[in-house]
């Protein structure tokens, strides 16, 4: 069978299961063929002999039963790093790439600033910011001992450097004062877990999902080590922002400001100590 032919038949049976069909199937024989997207396009016609063939039937076999491509890649791209991705944390999102831009708006012309990243995941956002913002001095902290492993072995392959912590954010916060506080908490009610995607609910930690007054809970801590004027961020879940932001000011943070993500939908929230 060509190559062509193979991708449309992938592609054919991942949209029983996936919303993004074609573009799994691709992403998986590129992975299967040591190749880029791009590449496959210029060898359409090419036979797959029996061991390619057996190799991406096995990728497809596991991408319809609902895991995360990123989890079988073991890597994904966020912002301009490529993080290793596994189960141990949560796969960062591109609603979280718009996090780190507010992040980065907020830090433009500090010198060295501090910031702390509550609930680090894979470090997505303590890593990006360490990359885009030269002298950044990041502190990152999860729960989950897994996850910080995980971020370890990102800080590491990237050659970033972040501190890492393992912190429960409901005692509190550590270090300070910061420049800035961003954090993309759980924000799933428990009672919601069953209406999430199989995709999401049957393969990411829960622990990264399900999560009740994270978010206010950060917003108490962060007026505590925050500098006067220092920034708090947060990614909040479709339909939260308003409340948010209400949160915000009735603790006394100021300049309330609610950023849209590439679908129009609110799901940044900041405010100034
Ligand atoms: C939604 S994930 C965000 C991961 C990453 N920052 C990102 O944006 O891709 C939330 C993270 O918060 C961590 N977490 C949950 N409860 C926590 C707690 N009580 N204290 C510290 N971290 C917590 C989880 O382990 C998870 O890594």
């Amino acid at each position: 069978m060509r190559l062509g032919e193979v991708l449309s038949l992938a592609a054919g049976h991942l949209g029983k299961t996936s919303e993004t069909a074609r573009l799994d199937a691709e992403l998986l024989l590129a992975y299967a063929l040591g190749r880029t997207r791009i590449e496959l396009y210029t060898d359409f016609d090419r036979p797959l002999d029996e061991f390619e063939l057996a190799a991406y039937r096995a990728l497809v076999a596991r991408r319809a039963r609902h895991e995360p491509v990123a989890y079988i890649l073991g890597e994904w791209g966020f912002r301009r790093l490529t993080l290793y991705v596994d189960r141990r944390a949560l796969i960062p999102r591109p609603e979280t790439e718009i996090v780190v831009e507010r992040c980065l708006a907020r830090l433009r012309g500090l010198v060295e600033p501090t910031v702390l990243d509550v609930g680090t995941g894979t470090g997505a956002i303590a890593l990006a910011i360490a990359d885009e913002h030269a002298g950044a001095q990041v502190t990152a902290i999860d729960l989950s001992t897994s996850a910080l492993e995980l971020a370890r072995e990102n800080a590491e392959h990237l050659s970033l450097a972040m501190e890492l912590l393992e912190h429960d954010l409901r005692n509190g916060l550590p270090g300070g004062p910061y420049d800035l506080v961003v954090s993309n908490p759980p924000y799933v009610e428990p009672s919601d877990l069953d209406t999430l995607l199989p995709d999401v609910r049957d393969y990411e930690p829960h622990v990264a999902l399900v999560g009740v007054g994270a978010t206010e809970a950060i917003a108490r801590a962060a007026c505590d080590v925050l500098r006067p004027g220092g920034w708090l961020v947060l990614e909040v879940g479709d339909g939260q922002a308003s409340q948010t932001l209400g949160r915000l000011a009735a603790l006394g943070y100021g300049d309330g400001t609610i950023t849209l993500d590439l679908t129009g939908r609110e799901r940044v929230v900041e405010g100034r100590r």
